[in-house]
């Protein structure tokens, strides 16, 4: 199944440089170590937060004269998604996050060098009934960390609670970002939020959860089951979410520790794709026609390939007028959730991690076929334009200074070197779960 293909060439190349290259050495490797948010000490969260804080209020001009060259403002990757369609959707869902991430990680570090690494977030900790943190303070719905999981309902669902309380989403500001104009244009309400989100609310916002699980029935009431939901048309069977509502109307996600384990096995879910179908319902929907998606719902429907979605959707939530999503829900800025978003998407990463890593433990040449990321049309067929091997990575704005080593193409890093320098025993950082 694996055409020879000329860019193969340029890998063989560099299985070479794998083999001799610099930076491997038995005993040099010192990776940073990601830990589960809530198992940083007082200073790093304290290092995070301001980490954080001062990215959502400093420019990156600003910033780097005061910080250094790896800083950066949040608004500058804001609309990314939005600038390139290829963050989503296929191939490079992974290898696009695991970039933001660690273009993230980097200024963090630089404002705040009490903070060793970017945390994750573990949801099944959060796991109603289950999880070591559900209903205790140190859930992540609470004051200490990201709020109320719905928002207050006298502002209209804004979120009053929690680190981030009171936050304003940016609005769009056409001078701020004239290199984005051509594909963006801030949100019909004027806010640095997606082009056909109605919400009109000037606060981070959380809509009641009840509002989504109404939204999800009435989807899975309509003949062939698909929804007019603003976010996609999915088949019916994503929508079987596992939740609980708890006294106060509330919706809880169920995510057991379980279903996070079930997409790491690489015997049952074999390439890069695989197991991206295993996370990702959007991945999964739009997959190629040959592939039995099926496999991938079964037997816990929705709750394995809605790893990504699944946060999303129960802390964004849906409003009442039509196309008003929350901002967690919002595919072209949830980063207005500074604290969820990255954290979030450093959990899915760790799965990717986790992932390749069993798959290196059982081929060990998986790190030099990439894993089976598709580097051809003919390989995957639905791809969008930039997502395949050799393509530079979210080429509208591109990433340039992730690694210490300068991209082979000085247009950016193409997904095989994001793969090529976050392999097992070279990345710059792994997570505590792996040690
Ligand atoms: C955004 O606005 C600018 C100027 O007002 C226009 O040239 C551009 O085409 C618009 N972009 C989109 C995606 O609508
Ligand atoms: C529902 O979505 C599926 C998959 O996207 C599509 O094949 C089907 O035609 C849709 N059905 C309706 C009734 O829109
Ligand atoms: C939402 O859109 C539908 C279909 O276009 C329309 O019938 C309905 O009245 C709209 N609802 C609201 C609250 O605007």
């Amino acid at each position: 199944m694996a055409p020879a293909l000329p860019q193969r060439a340029a890998c063989a190349a560099m299985l070479l440089i794998m083999l001799l290259g610099p930076g491997t050495a038995a005993g040099a490797y010192k990776p940073r170590i990601r830990k589960e948010l809530r198992s940083l000490t007082d200073e790093e969260y304290r290092s995070l937060i301001i980490g954080l804080s001062t990215m959502l209020t400093i420019s990156t001009e600003a910033g780097r004269r005061l910080f250094g060259p790896k800083y950066i403002g949040c608004g500058e990757r804001r609309a990314a998604p939005r600038v390139q369609s290829n963050g989503h959707n296929g191939p490079p869902f992974m290898t696009f996050h695991r970039s933001f991430l660690l273009e993230m990680e980097q200024s963090l570090l630089s404002v705040g060098p009490g903070l060793k690494a970017l945390p994750y977030w573990d949801i099944t900790l959060d796991n109603p009934g289950t999880g070591k943190y559900f209903g205790t303070p140190k859930t992540i719905f609470s004051e200490k960390y990201a709020g109320q999981n719905d928002g207050d309902p006298i502002v209209g669902s804004g979120v009053t609670t929690g680190v981030f309380a009171w936050r304003q989403v940016n609005r769009f500001i056409p001078a701020q970002w004239p290199q984005y104009l051509k594909v963006y244009n801030g949100s019909t309400a004027g806010f640095t939020r997606g082009p056909t989100n109605t919400n009109a609310n000037p606060l981070v916002t959380r809509f009641p959860t009840q509002n989504l699980v109404k939204a999800l029935k009435q989807a899975a009431d309509q003949p062939g089951g698909n929804t007019s939901l603003p976010f996609a048309k999915l088949p019916k069977v994503a929508f079987d979410m596992d939740y609980v509502v708890n006294q106060n109307g509330q919706v809880l996600l169920r995510y057991p520790v379980a279903n996070y384990q079930r997409c790491l096995d690489p015997k049952t879910y074999k390439t890069w794709m695989e197991w991206n179908f295993c996370l990702d319902i959007t991945i999964l929907a739009t997959a190629p026609k040959t592939v039995d998606k099926g496999k991938y719902l079964w037997p816990q429907v929705g709750t394995t390939a809605l790893l990504h979605a699944a946060p999303h959707w129960t802390t964004g939530g849906v409003g009442l007028k039509n196309n008003s999503i929350g901002d967690m829900f919002d595919v072209s800025t949830s980063p207005n959730e500074p604290l969820l978003f990255p954290l979030h998407h450093a959990n899915l990463d760790r799965s990717a991690m986790m992932w390749q890593a069993a798959a290196t433990k059982q081929d060990p040449s998986m790190p030099f076929k990439y894993w089976h990321y598709p580097a051809s049309k003919a390989e995957y067929p639905t791809a969008n334009d930039g997502v395949l091997l050799n393509d530079v990575l979210c080429s509208n704005a591109p990433f340039k200074t992730i690694f210490s080593s300068p991209p082979a193409n000085p247009k950016g890093y193409t997904h095989w070197e994001v793969l090529y320098y976050t392999r097992p025993g070279a990345s710059p950082y792994i997570y505590d779960s792996m040690l």
